[in-house]
């Protein structure tokens, strides 16, 4: 006879993967040929390769890119550069702009060996081994980010101005030192790109 516990554990890990299935489709349904056509002014900022501290957006999880979109309109993420751009775009304008970035695939950052750092263990959990395939839609890749932007990230965490429960728990167990090592091992990696 098969064990009911096991069939029960089975129907769970279908049920969740259904669901992140769910999660990830509707941010992951967007038409990129319709993002790209509001992507004239970001392009200033995002698609410069002078801008060393303007996050990357190629390749980024589409449902992490609209919850940060999201969270820019809400003034959870306070930059008002951000929030003024943000704000005129509908949901499905945010999907549209989150499949431009996400579906594309290069030209990647070279991935530069070195060792990964003992408390980057704790942060694959939830980015993944090397911070380019996150466990979850809505987590950012970390890999071949810029530095500078996951520097101040971690910092704005750890000193409570950007708001996220989760992360502001990781980032409070990282003094200055641990921010570098992590920021530069991740940038390191190779992901996300100018686009
Ligand atoms: C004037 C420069 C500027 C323009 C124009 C601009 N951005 Fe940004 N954007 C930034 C900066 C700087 C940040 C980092 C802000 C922060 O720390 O919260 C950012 C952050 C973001 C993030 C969060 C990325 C992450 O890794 O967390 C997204 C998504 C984003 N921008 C999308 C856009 C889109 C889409 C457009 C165009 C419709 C746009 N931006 C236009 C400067 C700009
Ligand atoms: C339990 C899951 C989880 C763990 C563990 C975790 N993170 Fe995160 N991380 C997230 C989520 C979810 C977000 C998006 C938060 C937001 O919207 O501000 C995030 C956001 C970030 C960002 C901001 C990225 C950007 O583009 O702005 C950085 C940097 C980051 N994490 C680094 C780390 C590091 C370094 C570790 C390990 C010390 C770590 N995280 C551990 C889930 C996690």
């Amino acid at each position: 006879m098969r064990d009911p516990r096991k069939t029960r554990i089975t129907l769970g890990a279908a049920a969740l993967a259904f669901f992140g299935w769910i999660a990830g489709a509707s941010a992951a349904d967007g038409d990129p040929a319709a993002g790209k056509r509001h992507t004239l002014t970001c392009n200033g900022c995002h698609g410069q390769s002078s801008m060393k501290n303007v996050p990357l957006l190629g390749g980024q999880d589409a449902a992490y890119f609209v919850a940060a979109m999201r969270a820019y309109q809400e003034g959870t993420r306070p930059l008002a550069t951000m929030r003024d751009v943000a704000k005129g775009f509908g949901d499905r304008d945010l999907r549209n702009l989150a499949a431009w970035y996400a579906q594309s695939t290069g030209p990647e950052s070279e991935d530069t060996s070195a060792e990964a750092p003992p408390k980057a263990a704790a942060c694959a959990a939830c980015h993944g081994a090397d911070g380019s395939q996150p466990a979850t839609a809505g987590t950012p890749k970390l890999a071949g980010q810029r530095v500078a932007v996951l520097a101040g990230a971690l910092r704005e965490y750890r000193d409570g101005k950007r708001v996220h429960e989760i992360m502001q728990t990781q980032a409070k167990m990282l003094d200055d030192a641990d921010i570098e090592t992590l920021s530069a091992y991740f940038a390191a990696r190779r992901g996300l790109h100018l686009r």
